[in-house]
């Protein structure tokens, strides 16, 4: 695991958007992991500013999103598919063929996610998985409890998280209940991780994942047993860590760690 420290949302951001353009150019058919969420929004700016501005080819990629609220249609302004749209979709050219998002109204719950694992198996497998984290340690929406072996499946919200989540809805009460979320197996399959946080409200969960002890109920600590994966955070979000960090970094070197 590499953590690497960065000044602010923005410089974070870029760094991100820096090793996702990296890894596109060397595979232009690369099977990229989305996550929805606040996290990764300035790095999905930068990457749109890189398509229009120089041109970064999107129209080999596969993406495949790490969850879907349970009941909200595409259409609706805040299903993850509608988020993924209105922030990156829509501005790159991407064939819409090529994106995979869950369906949060699918009929058969249990089939849909088993034709999701499948459709990763036949793209190759995640190259890049792009990850935010939850204040109480989830990653995409597998709360503290979930096992670390798990694929993709339904899962009951925490009150924490559907709190967490409430500022993007008219009124609490319409957060849904239940989510279907690729499952932390799933994610540790992926070839390389890219976890983002900002913020102090993120300090303790960062802490946690990358310091604490791997625990079922920190979903986001099984990053400790993955290969290669990056933890890129702001100072804030740094702030709780006790171990000494980078405090700036360079792309170049980005590409020869293993
Ligand atoms: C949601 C999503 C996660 C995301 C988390 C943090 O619960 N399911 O995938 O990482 O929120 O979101 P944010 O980046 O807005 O803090």
């Amino acid at each position: 695991m590499l953590i690497i420290v960065k000044d602010d949302y923005e410089a974070m951001s870029n760094e991100a958007a820096q090793i996702v353009a990296d890894r596109l150019r060397r595979k232009p058919d690369l099977v990229l992991g989305l996550a929805t969420g606040t996290s990764p929004l300035g790095m999905y700016r930068a990457l749109i500013q890189m398509h229009k501005q120089h041109g970064l080819d999107f129209s080999k990629v596969t993406t495949f999103n790490l969850d879907e609220y349970v009941g909200l249609a595409p259409t609706h302004d805040q299903s993850y598919r509608y988020f993924m749209n209105v922030n990156l979709f829509n501005h790159i050219n991407i064939p819409e063929r090529h994106i995979f998002v869950p369906d949060g109204m699918a009929d058969d719950i249990d089939a849909h996610c088993e034709w999701y694992e499948e459709e990763i198996k036949k793209a190759g497998g995640i190259d890049l998985q792009v990850l935010g984290i939850g204040a109480n340690g989830h990653i995409a929406f597998n709360e503290p409890g979930s096992s670390l072996g798990s694929r993709t499946r339904v899962k009951t919200l925490t009150d924490t998280t559907r709190w967490d989540n409430a500022r993007f809805f008219e009124r609490r009460e319409e957060v849904p209940k239940y989510a279907l979320t690729m499952g932390v197996g799933t994610i540790m399959d992926s070839k390389e991780l890219l976890l983002l946080a900002n913020g102090a409200g993120k300090a303790a969960a960062i802490k946690a994942a990358a310091e604490g002890p791997i625990t079922a109920q920190v979903p986001a600590s099984v990053i400790q047993l993955h290969r290669k994966a990056y933890v890129i955070v702001d100072k804030d979000a740094a702030s709780g860590l006790s171990g000494r960090y980078p405090g700036t970094w360079r792309s170049s070197f980005t590409l020869e760690v293993v």
